[in-house]
């Protein structure tokens, strides 16, 4: 059989094969060509020849002035492109969905892989303690303070608009504390919507959005969104141009579950597009410290000239889930949104204000985002490598560039959600794909939260999974293909993408 094949082929197939048994691991530079030369006994174009099929094969990149790379599997997960499906505005319906997995999720005993909540060990608790107690001990007044009217912190403000120094000038008058990020956009789908809207955003999306636009009896629209760069700006100006949308709900920095960067120039174009259509954006910044980028990736807000990006974040992801301090720099809309605060919470702890001025006064702050970002990395790169281990070859990942989560693509065949349910028997959770699409869409994708340290609990729960998707695709007649969860783009109210 093998007397067929060319000499390169012969060796692209031997050095293919020590990639499959991960002999050759992710990430690890091949042998440079005159070594392989060498070795082989080959000449250097019989090498370069078999290294040129690998690429097309996806086995390996090229890396100007540094050699040849195995590739991560995550270059393989599906782009949507201009042919691919965008839904018609949709109401959404995951509520109960969502609950069914999250009770499901609860049990202590059950390997969390699920929820995207930072570990404690990762969390600065000793020092916010030490914070917590000298701020008590400093203004015991703010253990009793409540505002009806000034629900803002001022030094809690100040600290906001100086980390806000790197990339603009915030006004403090624009900002609005929150209970949390979540809160925020909440405000603000108000503030810029109503029932019957709609809210165009990433496909896949946190599926926490999705709920919030659920609930306030808005519809969704599904803009296809690239793993690496975020959703398609032709396709955001193509439902402008046809006024199908209101508002705009996107997680620019690390998206969630994708973990994509929006790249500059795309955050400046989409500033201006919605500032010609007069169109609000919310930005989810939640995850815009943990970028895992040299630099701090900027926010859409940076651009923003007209007041028409309403920037909410929170530090729920870096800080502390439990102290709910978030907030909103809500442009244009700032004097509504402080309004809906008022009269739907009241002010938020003005003790956990001032607690989280005095951590972001100092250097703490930088450290710990500086220590989270550079664990995280790493517990992904981990998470990724077990998942390429255990799934099926034709399983992709993505390659987040920041925050905590993990988006597997799995074969056509199998639902995720049946996968949750057996999973959730043998004490693993995860997130099911469907979860993020208000159309049907990802059934056969699941979310795994990278953030907790590894080891043999972990490593033996991806190892579960894994097999029980090789079972699910082993059951006589028991794969059902995926059902498209759109139309045609080319059908949809005459939208076209130009590119
Ligand atoms: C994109 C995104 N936004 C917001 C939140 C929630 O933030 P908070 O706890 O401040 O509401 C999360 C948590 O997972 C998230 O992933």
């Amino acid at each position: 059989m093998s007397t067929q094949l060319n000499l390169y082929e012969h060796l692209a197939n031997e050095l293919g094969a020590l990639i499959h048994s991960r002999v050759l691991a992710p990430g690890e530079r091949l042998p440079s060509i005159r070594h392989l030369a060498q070795q082989k006994r080959l000449s250097i174009s019989t090498v370069m020849q078999a290294l040129r099929l690998m690429e097309d094969r996806g086995l390996i990149d090229a890396k100007p002035q540094a050699g040849y790379y195995v590739r991560h599997r995550a270059r393989m997960l599906a782009v949507m492109t201009d042919a691919e499906q965008m839904a018609e505005p949709a109401f959404v319906g995951i509520n109960n969905l969502l609950m069914r997995v999250l009770k499901a999720n609860e049990d202590k005993s059950i390997v969390q892989l699920g929820s995207a909540w930072p570990p404690d060990e990762l969390l600065p608790v000793k020092r916010m303690q030490k914070t917590v107690a000298s701020t008590a001990r400093r203004d015991p007044g703010l253990l009793s303070r409540v505002s009806c009217y000034d629900t803002n912190e001022p030094e809690f403000l100040r600290q906001i608009s100086r980390r806000a120094l790197d990339w603009g000038q915030l006004d403090p008058n624009e900002i609005v504390v929150t209970g949390s990020c979540t809160e925020a956009i909440s405000l603000c789908l108000r503030a810029v919507a109503k029932p019957g809207d709609t809210i165009a955003i990433e496909s896949a999306t946190y599926f926490v959005l999705l709920q919030l636009i659920e609930s306030l009896g808005m519809k969704a629209l599904e803009i296809p969104t690239h793993p690496k760069t975020g959703p398609s700006i032709d396709a955001i100006e193509v439902a402008l141009n046809a006024k199908l949308i209101q508002a705009c709900l996107f997680v620019p920095n690390a998206n969630n579950p994708l973990g994509c960067i929006m790249p500059e120039e795309n955050k400046k174009r989409l500033a201006d597009l919605l500032t010609q259509h007069n169109v609000p954006l919310i930005e989810d910044d939640i995850y815009g410290d943990l970028c895992f980028t040299p630099e701090r990736p900027w926010p859409v807000k940076a651009y923003d000239s007209s007041g028409n990006v309403l920037l909410c974040s929170s530090f729920s992801k870096a800080v502390s889930p439990a102290a709910r301090v978030g907030y909103v720099v809500a442009g244009r809309f700032a004097q509504e949104v402080a309004l809906l605060k008022m009269v739907s919470s009241g002010a938020t702890s003005h003790f956990f204000q001032a607690v989280l001025a005095d951590f972001l006064n100092c250097s703490s702050y930088e450290n710990q985002v500086r220590k989270m970002r550079r664990v995280l990395a790493q517990r992904i790169a981990r998470m990724s490598d077990a998942v390429c281990a255990s799934f099926p070859q034709d399983c992709s990942v993505s390659e987040p560039q920041g925050g905590f989560v993990l988006w597997v693509q799995m074969p056509a065949q199998v639902d995720a959600l049946a996968l949750h349910d057996s999973a959730i028997g043998q004490g693993v959770a995860f997130m099911p794909g469907q979860l993020f699409s208000a159309s049907g869409k990802y059934r056969n994708y699941l979310r795994l939260n990278c953030g907790n340290p590894w080891g043999p609990e972990v490593e033996s729960a991806v190892s579960k999974l894994g097999e029980l998707v090789h079972r699910q695709l082993d059951q006589p007649g028991g794969a059902t293909p995926v059902q498209s969860g759109g139309i045609a783009l080319k059908q949809v109210s005459g939208i076209h993408l130009s590119s």
